[in-house]
């Protein structure tokens, strides 16, 4: 548990923390391919942010104590190399996170060198910081039609891509069971663009195994894991517009297959890639109490909020952006089933928003999506993400609003999908 201690003393204390833990850990195999020390802060304090800030938003005020004081989860998705190779970003990692899930490093194209070969060097280090700084971790993801490694077109094939599929996952969570907090076992697999009844992207697993894919991949996981929570995870379910309610439909239409066959998928991750402005409302409401109804959890798995549509002014993109963060997580926190965030990176220094191909804003200037900027200080959304965490203390209006939780014995509501 964070016993919010200063992020001074925790430096000293987490190197304390990480070498003991990760002796532990290294009982566990896990470090066999790890130089002890890896992961751990080392260079010199934080020069970047003055120490005011720093004091503003660590120890008791950091994110993850204040979620812990409303039993939640608050974390981000972590960069190994950057874990080992910038004191600042694992200093803010470690203070403001407890759970972790790693962005590239348990992806197939990262682990699977070829064919016969795993490394997993990069994802153990994730698991053995996040072990060492009391973080949970999660995994992703392990079936996606994407990151797939360079050799697998040419070698997986109707005849044995079931195998590989169960193979890859009974390797891989395998070797993180019991430690994982949950797993994205399937990622993206709803497109309705595809023009298929049942909504299915056409991914090369479809192809290859047929819509069967996604049970034997959620079945093979939860054999090789029973402790980690299985999870559904998919984007651009978040808002109002028809695009994303026929996609939102499709994927509470899946989840009720999958759930009718005794598959065993435990929550739904709703990616939360906004853009600022962004105005999710009561349909996706509607969806995460119909989850609930269903004993489902729903995670925010990848949240970011960018700032490409808004003129070049700082503090005009930040206020806009915080806002979007703030009425955003005020209104899922609410709900009961949702205690479990995730931001998908802490800082905009290594946001995936500002290396894409082409820059998003039109004035080319890097995005400001996170709760901490370039330099390591908060900007305005990390105070709206934590405002929204402790918005939890009031919860849901209850009586008529139509945000109100759904009473026992209430019964599920038509679904708006039916
Ligand atoms: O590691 C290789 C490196 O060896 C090579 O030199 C370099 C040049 O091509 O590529 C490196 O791999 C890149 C990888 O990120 C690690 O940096 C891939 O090209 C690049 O495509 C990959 O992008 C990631 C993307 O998923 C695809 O896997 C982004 O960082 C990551 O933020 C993004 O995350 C996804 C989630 O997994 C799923 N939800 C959407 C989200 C955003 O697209």
């Amino acid at each position: 548990m964070h016993d919010g201690t200063s992020s001074r003393s925790r430096g000293r204390n987490t190197r304390r923390e990480f070498l003991k833990s990760a002796a532990a850990v290294a009982a566990t195999g896990l470090s066999a391919a790890l130089p002890l020390g890896c992961g751990g802060p080392k260079a010199k304090p934080n020069s970047r942010a003055t120490a005011p800030t720093l004091s503003q938003v660590n120890g008791p005020r950091s994110l993850r104590a204040h979620a812990a004081a409303h039993g939640m989860l608050v974390g981000c998705a972590v960069n190994p190399d950057r874990l080992d190779g910038d004191a600042d970003y694992a200093r803010t990692v470690a203070d403001q996170c407890s759970i972790l899930v790693p962005e590239n490093a348990m992806k197939w194209a990262a682990l699977r060198l070829t064919a016969q070969q795993f490394d997993f060097r990069k994802a153990d280090d994730v698991v053995v910081f996040a072990l060492s700084h009391d973080q949970k971790v999660r995994g992703h993801n392990l079936c996606w039609h994407n990151a797939l490694p360079g050799w697998f077109a040419s070698t997986v094939t109707r005849g044995n891509a079931a195998q590989f599929l169960t193979q890859h996952i009974q390797t891989v969570a395998g070797r993180y069971a019991g430690k994982m907090h949950s797993w994205d076992v399937v990622n993206e697999a709803v497109d309705v663009k595809s023009g298929r009844p049942d909504g299915l992207r056409d991914s090369p697993w479809l192809e290859l195994i047929g819509p069967g894919y996604l049970e034997l991949a959620f079945r093979a996981a939860r054999q090789a894991d029973p402790s980690a929570l299985l999870t559904y995870n998919d984007y651009g379910i978040e808002l109002d517009t028809q695009e994303q309610i026929d996609k939102r439909g499709q994927v509470m239409m899946l989840v009720r297959r999958l759930k009718a066959r005794g598959v065993p998928i435990d929550a739904v991750g709703v990616q939360s890639h906004l853009t600022a402005g962004d105005a999710p409302g009561a349909g996706l409401v509607h969806f995460v109490r119909e989850l609930r109804e269903m004993g489902l959890q729903v995670f925010i798995t990848e949240m970011d909020v960018n700032d490409r549509k808004l003129p070049d002014s700082v503090p005009e993109r930040d206020t806009a952006v915080a806002k979007t963060y703030r009425d955003y997580l005020t209104m899922m926190l609410a709900e009961p089933n949702v205690n479990t965030v995730l931001t998908w990176g802490i800082t905009d220094r290594y946001t995936w928003l500002n290396g894409l191909a082409h820059a998003s804003r039109p004035d080319g200037k890097p995005e400001r999506p996170l709760p901490f900027d370039y330099d390591y200080s908060p900007t305005p959304a990390f105070f709206a993400e934590r405002d929204a965490i402790d918005s939890r203390r009031t919860g849901a209006q209850p009586g008529g609003d139509p945000y109100a939780p759904f009473k026992p014995g209430q019964g599920s509501p038509r679904s708006q999908y039916e």
